[in-house]
Formats: C-alpha cells, structure tokens, sequence
C-alpha cells in the first residue's frame, strides 16, 4: 500500500493507471475505520484492477458546534486495517492542500439536502458534495462506493453524478451492523456502555416499522409506533426524525406505497445516531 499526501500525485498515478486501461475503485472515509468502511472496501476490490481508499476528516462538512474537533482520528491503527486489505493507494490530504487561502467554490445539490439530516444540520451535504467532487476530481475512479448507511448521503451523491456528467459509477453497500443490530459508526466510539445498550432501540424501532408495513398497517401509524418505541427508551434524548419516507424525495410518506424508507435519527448523551432501512412490498 502506498501513502500518498498531494492531490497532484494522486492525481497522476490514476491518471497514468487509466492510460493503461486499469479500473480504479475508490471509498472516500473520514478515517475510525470499522468493518462497515471494510465491507465497502472488499467490495471495491473485487470489482475493481486497483482501489484507492481516502482518509480525510472534512471540516466544511460539520455545522458550527458539532464534533468536527474530536471527531475520532486513529491514524495508525487505520493504516494497519488498510494494509492487512491490501488496498493500493491511501490518499491522506491535509486540510490546506484541499481548501488552501482562498478556496470558494461549493456544490450544492438543491432539495434532497434540506431534507431528513439537512435540517438539522446547516451546510452538512454542502460540504458532503463539495469534498466528494474534489476527490472524484482527484482520483477519477472507475466506480466509487458508499454505504446505505447513510442513506441521504448516496442519493445526494447520485444526484450529484447525474446533474453534473460525472462518468462513475455509485454502488451503495448494505449497513454492516454489531450483534444488536446497531448500525456500525464511528460516532458509536462516543458512546459509554450505558448509551452502547440503548442504542439498540434504534434498530428495534426500525424492525418494528418494516414489519407493520408489510402487515399493511398505514405509513402513518407505523411512523407513530416506532416514535412510542424510541420514546419508551429513557436514554434517547432528541428525537431528530423518525418514520416512513419516500426513498426518491424524502418526503415523509402518509398513504400506501410500493416501497418505503423508514429512517431515525437522534441523540442518545450528546451522540448523533442515524439508521434507516429500505422496505420493498411485493
Ligand atoms: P464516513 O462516515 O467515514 O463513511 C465512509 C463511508 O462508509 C460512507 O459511504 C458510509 O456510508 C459508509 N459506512 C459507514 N458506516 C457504515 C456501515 N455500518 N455499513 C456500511 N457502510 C458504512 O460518510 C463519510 O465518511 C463522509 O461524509 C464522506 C463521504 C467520506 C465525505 O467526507
């Protein structure tokens, strides 16, 4: 595995690997790795003649007052993840090589970033867009993945591609999870064991609603039945969002449907948690 820190070599190695007719598959990571970052890896691998991974906690991706200062940074031991994969390149810009004196220039994808996450964090897909297009911009993968995870934030990058004639290829990779069902995340880091066990309501709540949906039960009251499971969990301290929305618009869906996203988000302490499933009626 090489390491490599400036854009401009980056740049050129993917470049002179495209040359020679190699695809490159690329998972853009804010670093903490977990076996969810991992899954999206060995799926680039398989796919892909070589695979680039980025490590780079994004500063214009965070509100103002959110975790951007500790979010966890373990460089070491995220290199030794990286290396037992046996990815090729590790591309670990630092900040002023990516937003040097100066930098102005923002991509905004309008609507899906209002939406769900968006509205309770100012400005977040703004960046999300803005770091994901200089990294494509940067590597030029052939194909680049990301995690259902987070959902919103795939289809902005979708949306994304589309709007503006990127030639790659999205592939979103199903939610690796712990025993309890709770979503791998590297936020998950923050919890104590207290906050760790109640996190699993999360996941109970989103079990409950895809089987009310496929009961038949109305998209209303099943987004009223997860909200009574959450609230039943004395350590969930913000309900941000939670329910049943359309997986296209993020609109919150009221009537029967064909498919569904059912999506939570909240805080257990002061941690930021985000969950979602994708429900297919048949
Ligand atoms: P980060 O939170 O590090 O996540 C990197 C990728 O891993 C994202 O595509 C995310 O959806 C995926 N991921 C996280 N947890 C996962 C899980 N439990 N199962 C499957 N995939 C999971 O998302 C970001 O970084 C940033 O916003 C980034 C896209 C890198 C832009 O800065």
């Amino acid at each position: 595995m090489e390491i490599i820190r400036i854009p401009r070599i980056m740049r050129e190695i993917t470049k002179d690997l495209r040359a020679k007719g190699k695809s490159i598959g690329f998972v853009p990571t804010m670093g903490a790795l977990h076996e969810g970052h991992l899954s999206l890896i060995k799926r680039a691998k398989q796919e892909n003649d070589t695979t680039v991974v980025s490590i780079f906690v994004n500063p214009t991706q965070f509100a103002p007052g959110e975790d951007y200062e500790k979010y966890p940074r373990d460089i070491e031991s995220d290199k030794e993840k990286l290396q037992k994969m046996e990815i090729d390149y590790l591309f670990l810009p630092d900040v002023e090589s990516l937003y040097p004196q100066g930098y102005s220039t923002y991509v905004t994808v309008e609507g899906l970033s209002d939406k769900l996450c968006g509205k309770f964090r100012p400005g977040h897909f703004r960046g999300v867009a803005t770091i994901v297009c200089k990294l494509f911009n940067i590597v030029r993968p052939s194909r680049a993945y990301f995690g259902q995870k987070d959902y919103q934030q795939s289809l902005i990058i979708k949306r994304m591609i589309d709007d503006l004639n990127f030639d790659i290829e999205i592939i979103v990779c199903p939610t690796i999870r712990e025993n309890d069902g709770l979503a791998m995340s590297s936020r998950n880091l923050y919890l104590n064991e207290e906050e760790r066990k109640a996190a699993s309501v999360i996941y109970k709540a989103l079990q409950e609603g895809e089987k009310l949906l496929k009961q038949g039960i109305n998209p209303s009251d099943v987004t009223l039945e997860m909200l009574k499971i959450l609230k039943k969990e004395p350590l969930v301290r913000e309900i941000q969002y939670a329910g049943v929305f359309d997986p296209l618009t993020l609109e919150e869906v009221k009537e029967k449907q064909k498919r569904y996203l059912l999506a939570i988000a909240l805080k257990i302490g002061d941690t930021r948690l985000i969950d979602n499933f994708i429900v297919e009626l048949n």
